[in-house]
């Protein structure tokens, strides 16, 4: 019952190469990936720094698939509106970036996108408790966020559980996404553990090829 048969693979672009990021989002696509992961980082919220609007603007035309922005920052309500415009599917805000996370969630639907909200590793699952039915996509950090390439949080696939049961008993149809640390070899764990969505940085842009590092991971279960 929580076992999925195949993940939706998003790769983060984060681990790509930034001189060539239009090439990039289209070699992903075709090397079949569901949806793109862009990861934006404010180093304020976390310790790094990333990209903003206008450069996932800059990367619409160059893909058809969902762009599923992650934002890590801090304050996120008054640029939600900008993502949106700038061709997000989905905007991800996390419980921690401020005290208002159902007006955030809000805001996002009222964008006519899909709402997530993301979770870091020391945040309990019952965070998101009283939102679920604001909510299309849950994303668990499986490393504190803020950089590629670290190591996955084997801790965290307990909180995955919970989650799915919760979006099980919640009768929703909420996605649940894992992302920090994921390769062949702990894509199975969370998928075991109800994860649908696998984001991954390295284990896809870090491999010479794009589609058996994608197939890869979406037979991994
Ligand atoms: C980290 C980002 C992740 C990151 C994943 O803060 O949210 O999306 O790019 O990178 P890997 O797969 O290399 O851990
Ligand atoms: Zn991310």
């Amino acid at each position: 019952m929580t076992s999925i048969s195949s993940p939706l693979i998003a790769p983060s672009i984060l681990a790509a190469d930034f001189a060539r990021l239009g090439e990039e989002v289209a070699a992903i696509e075709k090397a079949g990936a569901d949806w793109i992961h862009l990861d934006v980082m404010d180093g304020h919220f976390v310790p790094n720094i990333s990209f903003g609007p206008a450069i996932i603007k800059a990367l619409r035309p160059h893909s058809k698939l969902p762009f599923d922005v992650h934002l890590m920052i801090e304050p996120v309500d008054p640029y939600l509106e900008a993502f949106a415009s700038a061709g997000a599917d989905h905007i991800t805000v996390h419980a921690e970036a401020g005290p208002h996370l159902h007006r955030s969630l809000q805001a996002i639907r009222a964008l006519g996108i899909k709402a997530g909200v993301s979770l870091c590793p020391a945040t309990p699952p019952e965070a998101l408790s009283e939102v679920l039915d604001m909510t299309d996509l849950i994303l668990v950090m499986s490393v504190n966020p803020g950089f590629g390439g670290q190591k996955f949080l084997h801790s965290q696939t307990r909180k995955i559980k919970t989650l799915r049961d919760m979006i099980q008993s919640s009768g929703r149809s909420i996605r649940l996404a894992v992302d920090g640390g994921i390769d062949p070899e702990t894509a199975p764990l969370a998928i075991a553990a109800g994860a649908d969505v696998l984001i991954a940085g390295s284990a896809v842009y870090g491999r010479e090829d794009y589609a058996a590092a994608i197939r890869a991971l979406r037979n991994s279960n």
